[in-house]
């Protein structure tokens, strides 16, 4: 039975009748019709006093606060709804419920405000970092030509050609860090098509198979037929890109690297793989934060920004699939992620996919 106003009114006026009646039908001389008079008299008159009150003063102003707490918990209303169609025993349980998972859910709020402006203030402090090193390097080789070594023309085009190379540099980062926040705010999006994942990696090797050679790393892709994919192919090169690089960034000459495919049910696993420096345990689940290197000098003197597995890990979530990292310091690591089979093949090649 629903409690409300009229059932409270109901109840309390039952027993004040009954109580009233019980105590005149001990008086001597009260006959019947006396004795059912008072008792509906009581019973009329204990309602609708306890009804008034109960509705104007009372259920009226919860119902209000009610209402204002629905409102507020509009898209967070799960509990409220449940609680706000009358079904519910008592209506003080109600608010007091309903104040509890407001005050829960502003709890949340404000620990995940907290967490975001730790998150910002260290964010500002890495980019400033990050700025300044090249900006301070770049600086310092022109305002030494300044002051004098550009008569020299050996050191002149030496420094030069230094201040181009941290400029590049910066000029990478910022666009990093530009492609990163593009993809959070959703300025980005990615364009799931069907692809040839066989394609995307010979593009890759081809971009990248003079810096293997230079280190002497054996770089190979294991040779298939065509295996078409789902995904968005001008990201997933940049995946490629990204992984490969780093693979032959961290290997030491005469290593390997190798790319190879797993197919399975509905989704095709690629595995970058080398046999480099290898990452600690300590470090795996932080490589894919922004700005994290493992060691910091060692990547940076390897001219990394430590943005590039951010942003990879941004465009596997784009892709609903995310990376596996396994690796062995000193034996090497590999990545691997999964992407869904493609039914459809490609409507046509785009030869100008990768120029931006
Ligand atoms: N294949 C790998 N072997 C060993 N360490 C790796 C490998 N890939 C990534 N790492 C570690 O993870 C860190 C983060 O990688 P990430 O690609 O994000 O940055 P980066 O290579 O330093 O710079 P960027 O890719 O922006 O040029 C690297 O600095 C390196 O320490
Ligand atoms: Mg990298």
């Amino acid at each position: 039975m629903e409690l409300n106003s009229r059932a409270i009114g109901l109840l309390i006026g039952l027993l004040v009748s009954v109580i009233t009646t019980a105590f005149l039908f001990l008086i001597d001389g009260i006959n019947n019709t006396i004795l059912l008079t008072a008792f509906f008299l009581s019973l009329s008159s204990t309602y609708i006093l306890v009804w008034l009150v109960l509705e104007f003063l009372f259920f009226r102003h919860i119902d209000n606060i009610s209402e204002g707490f629905d409102k507020i918990n509009n898209t967070e209303s799960q509990i409220t709804d449940g609680l706000s169609n009358g079904t519910l025993l008592n209506p003080l349980k109600k608010i007091n419920k309903e104040i509890f998972s407001y005050a829960e859910n502003k709890q949340r709020e404000i620990a995940e405000l907290k967490k975001m402006e730790i998150f910002r203030r260290e964010f500002m402090a890495d980019v400033s970092h990050e700025l300044k090193t090249p900006i301070f390097a770049a600086q310092g080789f022109v305002h030494t030509l300044l002051d004098g070594a550009i008569e020299d023309k050996k050191v002149r085009s030496k420094f030069l050609k230094k201040a181009a190379k941290s400029l590049d540099g910066l000029d990478i980062l910022v666009h990093d860090l530009l492609t990163l926040s593009q993809i959070e705010t959703g300025e980005i999006k990615m364009h799931i098509v069907p692809f040839n994942l066989i394609r995307t990696v010979e593009d890759v090797f081809d971009q990248l198979e003079n810096k293997a050679i230079k280190k002497d790393i054996a770089f190979s892709y294991q040779k298939k037929e065509d295996l078409y994919v789902l995904g968005d192919q001008r990201r997933m090169y940049q995946v490629f890109l990204n992984l490969v690089s780093n693979a032959i960034k961290y290997t030491n000459k005469k290593g390997e690297v190798t790319i190879h495919f797993d197919e399975k049910d509905d989704h095709i696993a690629t595995t970058v793989k080398d046999t480099g420096d290898g990452i600690p345990d300590k470090d795996i689940n932080r490589i894919f934060e922004r700005f994290y290197r493992v060691d910091k000098s060692r990547s940076k003197e390897k001219g990394g920004t430590g943005l590039g597995l951010a942003i990879v890990k941004h465009i596997l979530e784009g892709h609903n699939t995310k990376m596996e990292v396994t690796s062995e310091v000193g034996v090497g690591s590999s990545f691997t992620f999964s992407l869904q089979k493609a039914k459809d093949r490609p409507i046509e090649e785009d030869e100008e996919l990768y120029d931006e």
